[in-house]
């Protein structure tokens, strides 16, 4: 086999993983979301201090009753936002990112 087929083979698997690994959002992006639309009424403390202990049902609660709250000062979370912003709390693995800054 010539050199020129390993090239576009490789180029063939390179982009099919860039594809099939590219998330909708990813996790730092919730981070920033957070940043950008939770911190206006209280701090990151507030958020970060159920980091860990509320699950992922509290959290869906949270930011539900959080979201409406914030719909009031023109802030607006789509319902796919949201339960981005609900898996990422819920992993503090994730969260401790935006936690620990
Ligand atoms: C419009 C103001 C406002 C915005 C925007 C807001 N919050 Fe809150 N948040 C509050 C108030 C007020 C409380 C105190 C509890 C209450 O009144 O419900 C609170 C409490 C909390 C708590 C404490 C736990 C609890 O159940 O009360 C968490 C966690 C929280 N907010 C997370 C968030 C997140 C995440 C966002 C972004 C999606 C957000 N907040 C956006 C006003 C806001």
């Amino acid at each position: 086999m010539s050199k020129k087929v390993f090239v576009v083979i490789g180029a063939i698997i390179f982009i099919s993983l860039c594809i099939t690994m590219r998330p909708a959002q990813s996790a730092e992006d919730y981070g920033a979301l957070i940043k950008n639309s939770c911190v206006s009424c209280h701090g990151l403390k507030k958020i970060c201090g159920e980091v860990g202990k509320a699950d992922n049902k509290e959290w869906e609660e949270i930011i539900t009753r959080m979201a409406k709250k914030a719909a009031k000062k023109n802030i607006v979370l789509t319902n796919e936002q949201q339960t981005g912003m609900v898996t990422y709390l819920s992993s503090p693995k994730d969260a401790k990112t935006l936690c620990t800054d």
